[in-house]
């Protein structure tokens, strides 16, 4: 019963509970035809790299109210890049956004939309590569960061230890990836992991995958992921 509809589940929960963040175009307007702008999913998946989603918030607002464009930003300076940047941290993502931004205006303005495409450019790896692709192209990317593995090895009570269990998260997800809103799915398995499936105290009361969860039914989510002693 593991994978019995974990994707429709998945997104009928999203629908509900998603959380309402600056960069995401909600599902009732993706369902009205909207579709996101690539600039804003590149901007906010490059700050959430090592930042959490609260401080990143006021950083995007200010980000795209100075630079509305990938335009706008490729014509900023580096030091008036660096400035807006100051406090989150990791100052080489400011370094290689100014880069990747010179690539894409250069280009047109217009960013590739497969994950090879989006891979080539300037401080895109592979999780941010299927992030944009899914999300601001409808791809049906396997998008996996902590909180997704989080998910998956407690569905599957994946013992293997990270980060030896990566490869084997990573074909689960694209065996789960849905052809229709990869980019909700992703999003909305980013959301699980953030407000139910969190590392200590799951509340799987709450959680719209809880029959399909081997670790709840054997009654040790917590157990999960097992991390390589360090
Ligand atoms: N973390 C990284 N990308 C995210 C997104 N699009 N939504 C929520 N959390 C995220």
């Amino acid at each position: 019963p593991q994978d019995a509809d974990v994707a429709g589940r998945l997104l009928a929960w999203y629908d509900a509970h998603h959380r309402d963040l600056p960069w995401r175009v909600p599902p009732h307007e993706l369902a009205r035809g909207m579709r996101p702008d690539p600039y804003r999913v590149w901007l906010s998946e490059v700050m959430l790299q090592q930042t959490t989603v609260e401080a990143v918030k006021s950083y995007f607002r200010s980000f795209v109210r100075k630079w509305p464009t990938v335009t706008a930003l490729a014509s900023a300076s580096s030091d008036d890049i660096m400035k807006a940047w100051a406090g989150l941290g990791y100052y080489s993502r400011a370094r290689n956004l100014k880069a990747c931004a010179d690539q894409v205006a250069v280009k047109g303005g217009t960013f590739p939309d497969t994950e090879e495409s989006l891979r080539a450019l300037p401080g895109i790896g592979a999780y941010t590569a299927a992030a944009i692709a899914a999300i601001a192209f409808d791809r049906p990317a396997a998008v996996v960061d902590g909180n997704v593995e989080r998910v998956v090895t407690r569905l599957f009570s994946i013992a293997t230890p990270l980060p030896q269990a990566k490869m084997e998260v990573r074909a689960i997800v694209e065996g789960l990836v849905p052809d229709k809103r990869p980019g909700d799915f992703a999003q909305a398995t980013m959301d699980l992991g953030a407000t139910i499936c969190t590392p200590r105290r799951p509340r799987c009361m709450l959680c719209p995958l809880r029959e399909n969860c081997s670790a709840q039914a054997n009654g040790d989510p917590e157990f999960y992921p097992v991390r390589l002693a360090k």
